[in-house]
């Protein structure tokens, strides 16, 4: 690559970290957790190493998993990354939190089991990151006081750097003091809850073209962390791959067992179909190829938090150099307000159909 990969000081963590990260959910390949799936199809593990090896080529510093990706593949796999390259170069974050066993994931044994076979996953003695990758925390949240324990014991232990939680997929500071009926309101004020528990580092986030935008007097995640001094890490920044136009509505792709696209909302012909069309006017101002795509995504998502990195999920190291390579120039302010204005049909009716989703 000809211009080194840019680099952000990540909040919450004290050193900077490439821009782009390595998600590598997608490389874990097909799984099932209590009979859901929660992996990807196709994956191949020579392949998926070849994008690893390749990632750190070019320059990729940041690395995403969780003990859930591919039930310890792709923590393995990161493993083969970390036995070539020098451990302190590279930023690496884990989760717990849904690994299902006998125990509930957030009891405090369980969570040291989780740990101590990610650690011996990835051939390493600490993790940079280590996020509550679910919010369940049991009955009553019985689990929450030992699980926040644990993890602050882990960190007193050298084991863990810092700590991560994830945050809704739409928040505003404000809305957590509406009636307790209202969802919105419901979801914020339990984030919040959580957060106060936690009191995490680093927040990780969904923030793409179809995320919703906020009013004035409303503070969303990214200010919120701003203002908390915690880091943010974008993630799902492709729509996983829905907004690169590798997934179009005349020719549906048919998911594997064990991969999470069969049940989710996002990948039915009809979303799929909505997204297409709603995407028209991005393809014909900025061209139609999934460099071009990847860029006007990854740049929209670099845009909204200079401090904050964006992950990518990739299965091979086509994809990742594809993703990379194509990042070109930022986005001019006039560019996103033009993003924000054509893409807001295909934003409402985004929300409309989540909001469908969450509906009792
Ligand atoms: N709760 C959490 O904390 C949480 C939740 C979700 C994700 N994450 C993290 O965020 C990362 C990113 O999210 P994600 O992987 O779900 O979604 P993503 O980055 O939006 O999309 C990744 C998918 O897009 C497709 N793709 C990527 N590059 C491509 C290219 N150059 N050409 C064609 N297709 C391409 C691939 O799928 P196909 O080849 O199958 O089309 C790939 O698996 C994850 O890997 C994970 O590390 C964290």
């Amino acid at each position: 690559m000809s211009t080194p990969l840019e680099t952000r000081h990540l909040r919450g963590l004290g050193r900077p970290v490439s821009a782009i990260g390595a998600g590598c959910w997608t490389i874990g390949g097909p799984a099932t957790n209590q009979g859901v799936p929660i992996g990807w199809d196709r994956a191949d593990s020579g392949r998926a190493l070849a994008g690893l090896l390749h990632a750190h080529e070019l320059g990729v510093t940041l690395y995403d998993t969780a003990d859930v990706y591919g039930l310890g593949h792709s923590e393995r796999l990161l493993g083969r990354l970390l036995s070539r390259v020098p451990r302190h170069e590279v930023v690496i974050s884990s989760k717990v939190g849904y690994f299902a066993s006998a125990a509930h994931p957030y009891a405090a044994e369980q969570m040291g089991r989780q740990l101590e076979r990610a650690l011996a996953n990835l051939g390493t003695d600490y993790l940079d990151l280590y996020f509550f990758h679910s919010t369940d925390f049991g009955e009553g949240d019985q689990y929450l006081p030992g699980a926040v324990k644990q993890m602050r014991a882990f960190v007193e232990h050298g084991l863990v750097r810092a700590v991560g939680m994830r945050a809704p997929h739409t928040f505003a500071l404000e809305w957590a003091t509406g009636p307790s009926h209202d969802r919105r309101a419901h979801e914020a004020a339990r984030f919040l809850r959580l957060y106060e528990e936690i009191r995490p580092d680093v927040l990780i986030v969904r923030y793409n073209l179809l995320s919703p935008l906020y009013g004035p007097d409303e503070t969303d995640v990214f200010d919120f962390a701003d203002s908390q001094g915690v880091g943010v890490i974008i993630k799902q920044a492709l729509g996983q791959g829905v907004l690169l136009g590798t997934h179009h509505p005349d020719r549906i792709r048919a998911f594997g067992h064990g991969d999470h696209r069969r049940q989710d909302p996002m990948f039915t012909p009809k979303a799929l179909r909505e997204v297409y069309d709603g995407l028209a006017s991005v393809r014909e101002r900025y061209g139609a190829t999934v460099p071009d795509l990847a860029r006007v995504a990854l740049r929209y998502a670099l845009a909204r938090d200079p401090e904050a990195p964006v992950l990518v999920g990739f299965r091979d190291a086509e994809q990742i150099n594809t993703t990379i390579t194509s990042l070109g120039e930022p986005l001019t302010a006039d560019e996103i307000t033009g993003l924000h204005q054509s893409l807001a049909p295909l934003r409402d009716a985004f929300a409309a159909r989540m909001a469908k989703r969450h509906a009792p």
